[in-house]
């Protein structure tokens, strides 16, 4: 079974944008990591990222149809400033049925008001915040874990 790895807008910047917030890997870096990991669990990674709300939406339906299909285990998604405005990427989620972890490589409740506040998360299985890029490893553990009990 997959489990897709997707990101949103500005996350094909990683590596060189602000490194003190979102450290020095890169997308490459990132999707490599999450890989690796998912081979070690028995998992294929199909990684994806767009900047475009419409081509992230259309994405997630497809995964719901993996997942109907038995094929995906569920989602990875972070879905950078999208989290915060995007009642689109909630309703898909929702309507997608698809387990979906949303992940933030950095602490967003440590930072401006304006990221506190997420449309994702009530639809999410779960959530990843704060642990840098380590966060897709332990949210692809999560999806793991989920599927087997
Ligand atoms: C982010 C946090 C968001 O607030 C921001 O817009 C991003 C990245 C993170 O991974 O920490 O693009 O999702």
């Amino acid at each position: 079974p997959t489990v897709l790895i997707l990101n949103g807008p500005n996350l094909n910047l990683l590596g060189t944008r602000r490194p003190e917030v979102y450290g020095s890997a890169t997308l490459a870096d990132v999707e490599a990591l999450c890989r690796e990991e998912a081979e070690r669990l028995g998992l294929e990674a199909v990684c994806r990222q767009s900047n475009h709300e419409g081509q992230l939406v259309d994405w997630i339906h497809e995964a719901g149809v993996e997942h109907r299909a038995g094929r995906c285990v569920g989602v990875v998604f972070n879905a950078g400033a999208y989290t915060h405005t995007s009642v689109a990427l909630h309703d898909a989620i929702e309507g997608a049925e698809v387990p979906v972890v949303e992940v933030h490589i950095s602490n967003v409740h440590r930072r401006e008001e304006f990221r506190h506040h997420s449309y994702l998360s009530p639809v999410a299985r779960g959530i990843v915040v704060g642990f840098g890029v380590y966060g897709y490893v332990l949210a692809i553990h999560g999806l793991h874990q989920a599927t087997r009990s």
